[in-house]
């Protein structure tokens, strides 16, 4: 009995041994790096019989011999500063700055290529390895697992325009450098579309929302992708974010309006910027929230940007314009306050249903207001307990209007009321 053990004993190890062996041989990155191998010794043996100088096929000689020697290993950049190990060029051969010094190849396939651009010589590999700009699992030697493309990596390959969301993470001068124009445009959409009257980014801005400044930091966990539609595959902070852009964030996130589960909650309140925004704008978009990670940098990876000149007015109307957009106001009143946006159960004219809601057109009702009776509204806001609801059972409306107290005060509070007036529609004007 007791030998009849051993040998079943023995016999399964020398299995699971062979099956080891067998798994080894078959990873994907030896694969890769043999292939890379035989390419390059390909290449430069059709060198080798086209040349005749004998100096140059002594060099050439040397370089086959050194790709021959070659053994198949794991290739790694530790970066030290980042806590980090990429092995991206186990199968990235061609950006192997040991392997390939030169950094160039002819190979116009990946993960064959050598990399494309100039930016290895201002961020040396060595130095910046890939992750720093590609995100991906630095320490997998598996195709799927090293891109990030596999359940609990929770920062899969970023790609452009995405990827300038990397460069934006160091160069707080983004904003003039050529290679990251799509967080460029992005932070100027977010500027230009009000986010900040209902979303801080760092405590710098509006209560109504969550923080953006960590959302490219969010647990998955965190996220309700249920009602996204996206395959589990697909689940990325990138791509949550992207569909609060991209489609009507009332849909991804209905919360439960009608009160089936006890008291009811309105649907998310974000404006439906998806009838107004371009692919490309909310691309843009997404790499600057993506941008805003706390993911630690020492300092002397930073580029500063130099200090931008204090912007100049004309008139105090201009000055108020200025301060309505720094403040984000356009986020809920529309841009130059001339289109209220949804506010989901919130009293409006011609109202038939919850979801037409909205919040004032300013253009609309600014005009029947006297100087200080603005002042006063900008000072105390509107708790939403005071917003009047279209249907007296339906959820509190999600949108109010925040009270800025001495956020806004002096001049700004003063041209800000004469910007507000000046919009006034004509024929309401006091
Ligand atoms: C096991 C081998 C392997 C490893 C390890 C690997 N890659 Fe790749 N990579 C590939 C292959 C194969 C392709 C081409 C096919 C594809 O896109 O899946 C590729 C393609 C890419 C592309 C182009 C993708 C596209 O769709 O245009 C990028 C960028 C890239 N890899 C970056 C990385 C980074 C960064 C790492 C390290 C975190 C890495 N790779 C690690 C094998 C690998
Ligand atoms: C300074 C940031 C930066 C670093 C560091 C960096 N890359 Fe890139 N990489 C980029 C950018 C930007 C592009 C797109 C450039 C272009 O298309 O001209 C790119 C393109 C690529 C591509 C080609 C994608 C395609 O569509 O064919 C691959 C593959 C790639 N990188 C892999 C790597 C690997 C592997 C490393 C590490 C050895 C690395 N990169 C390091 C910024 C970087
Ligand atoms: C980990 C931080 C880091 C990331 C990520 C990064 N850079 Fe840089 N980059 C630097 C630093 C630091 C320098 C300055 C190097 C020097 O002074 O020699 C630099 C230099 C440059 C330069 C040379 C010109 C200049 O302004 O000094 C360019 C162009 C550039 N980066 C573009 C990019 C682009 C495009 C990306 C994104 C694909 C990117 N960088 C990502 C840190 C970074
Ligand atoms: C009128 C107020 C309002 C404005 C303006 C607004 N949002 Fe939102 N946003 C919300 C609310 C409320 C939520 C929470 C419910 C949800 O997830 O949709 C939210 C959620 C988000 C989320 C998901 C955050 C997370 O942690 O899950 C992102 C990303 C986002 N907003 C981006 C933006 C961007 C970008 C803009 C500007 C183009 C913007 N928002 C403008 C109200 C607003
Ligand atoms: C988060 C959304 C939000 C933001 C941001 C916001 N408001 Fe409002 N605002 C509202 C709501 C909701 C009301 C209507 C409250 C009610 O029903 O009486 C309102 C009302 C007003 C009114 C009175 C209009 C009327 O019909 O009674 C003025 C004036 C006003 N806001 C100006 C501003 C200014 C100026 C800013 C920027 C400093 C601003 N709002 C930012 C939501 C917002």
């Amino acid at each position: 009995m007791l030998r009849k053990l051993f040998y079943l004993i023995n016999f399964s190890l020398l299995a699971f041994f062979l099956l080891a062996i067998r798994q080894d041989a078959r990873r994907g990155w030896k694969k890769y790096q043999s292939r890379y191998y035989r390419m390059e010794i390909a290449r430069l043996e059709q060198e080798l019989a086209q040349s005749s100088d004998p100096g140059k096929r002594e060099r050439i000689q040397e370089e086959i011999r050194r790709w021959r020697s070659m053994g198949l290993q794991i290739r790694q950049i530790i970066l030290r500063d980042f806590d980090r190990v990429d092995r991206c060029i186990t199968c990235h051969v061609g950006m192997d700055p040991f392997a390939n010094p030169s950094l160039t190849n002819s190979f116009t396939e990946n993960p064959y290529q050598a990399h494309p651009g100039k930016l290895s010589s201002s961020h040396p590999f060595p130095r910046y390895g890939c992750t720093l700009c590609h995100q991906g699992q630095g320490l997998a030697t598996e195709v799927a697992a090293a891109h990030g493309a596999v359940r609990h990596w929770e920062r899969p390959l970023l790609k452009p325009p995405y990827l300038a969301a990397s460069c934006a993470r160091c160069h707080v001068n983004f904003e003039e450098l050529p290679g990251a124009k799509a967080a460029a445009l992005g932070k100027d959409l977010f500027d230009k579309l009000g986010c900040v009257g209902c979303h801080a980014v760092n405590g710098e801005g509006g209560a109504v929302s969550v923080d953006l400044g960590d959302v490219a930091d969010k647990p998955l966990g965190r996220v309700d992708f249920s009602y996204t539609g996206l395959a589990r595959e697909e689940w990325s902070v990138k791509n949550w974010i992207e569909l609060h852009l991209t489609r009507d964030p009332m849909e991804i996130v209905p919360n439960d309006p009608q009160g089936k589960f006890g008291e009811p909650i309105p649907p998310s309140g974000m404006p439906p910027f998806y009838r107004e925004l371009q692919p490309s704008q909310a691309q843009a978009l997404t790499a600057y929230l993506l941008s805003l990670s706390h993911e630690s940098v020492p300092h002397e990876y930073y580029v500063y940007a130099s200090p931008k000149p204090k912007p100049r007015f004309a008139n105090p109307v201009e000055h108020g314009r200025y301060v309505f957009h720094k403040y984000g106001c356009q986020g809920c009143h529309g841009i130059g306050g001339a289109r209220g946006v949804r506010n989901f159960n919130a009293l409006g004219p011609d109202q038939t249903r919850m979801d037409q809601g909205a919040e004032p057109t300013l253009t609309k009702v600014v005009g029947t207001y006297t100087r200080e009776e603005l002042k006063e509204k900008i000072r105390n806001g509107v708790p939403s307990s005071a917003v009047v609801k279209f249907n007296p059972e339906g959820p509190i409306p999600p949108l109010y209007m925040p009270p800025w107290k001495d956020k806004i005060q002096g001049r700004e509070l003063e041209d800000l009321v004469t910007y507000l007036l000046s919009i006034a529609e004509k024929g309401q004007w006091w």
